[in-house]
């Protein structure tokens, strides 16, 4: 069976872009794997904390079981148990929101996701295949404004850091430069969502 994890992050809960583009990616995913199981982990609608001392505490005791890790461990659990992750995230100011930042501090755990060796980190996320969709008003994959961005950038070194590498990124970007740009980046974005196709892991 395969196992399709879907975050979402987007504040926006009406016309949200990488969450439109994100359940095409779904469906997609789904009609081609008519018994995958759906994880929605909707980083907006139930919120994840920021770090808080409980949790360092707890993240630094020997308890793998510690009330402060519970809901780490479920987010890290989600992560083992997929496949194919769908992960959802428009740009706020330059970079990713923070409630995405959030659920990337209780995912990043040494020893449990990753560790450090002698030659560099080891992710142990190993053959999980990701759909990134990123949402922007500007567009940052080339020109001017290309070295101000940390949202596509920041997510590919933290998934590599996680060992994962099979990334396919699908932007709606410039969505703020016109409805005419919007709707073009929306349309190339729903094109690249209906050709997604399952890797083998
Ligand atoms: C709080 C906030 C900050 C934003 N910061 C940026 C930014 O730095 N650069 C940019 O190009 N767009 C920025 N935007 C625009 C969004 O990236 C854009 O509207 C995108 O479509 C959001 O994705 P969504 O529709 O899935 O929410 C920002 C939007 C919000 C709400």
């Amino acid at each position: 069976m395969t196992t399709i994890l879907n975050i979402k992050s987007s504040s926006n809960l009406q016309g949200s872009v990488s969450r439109q583009i994100g359940a095409v990616a779904v469906e997609k995913l789904k009609a081609q794997n008519p018994d995958a199981k759906v994880i929605e982990r909707d980083l907006v609608k139930t919120s994840i904390p920021h770090v808080s001392p409980q949790f360092l505490g707890a993240m630094f005791s020997s308890n793998e079981d510690a009330a402060g890790l519970l809901l780490s461990n479920q987010l890290i659990d989600e992560l083992f148990a997929s496949d194919i992750i769908v992960l959802e995230a428009p740009m706020y100011n330059l970079s990713i929101p923070s409630v995405l930042k959030a659920w990337v501090d209780h995912v990043a755990r040494a020893g449990k996701t990753f560790r450090y060796t002698p030659t560099g980190p080891e992710g142990f996320l190993k053959g999980k295949q990701v759909i990134l969709v990123l949402g922007s008003g500007g567009i940052y994959s080339d020109g001017p404004m290309k070295a101000m961005e940390h949202q596509e950038s920041y997510l590919r070194t933290f998934l590599a850091f996680l060992g994962i590498t099979d990334i396919e990124v699908i932007r709606i970007e410039g969505v703020a430069l016109g409805p005419d740009k919007a709707a073009a980046a929306l349309a190339q974005a729903k094109q690249q969502a209906g050709l997604l196709t399952r890797h083998a892991a």
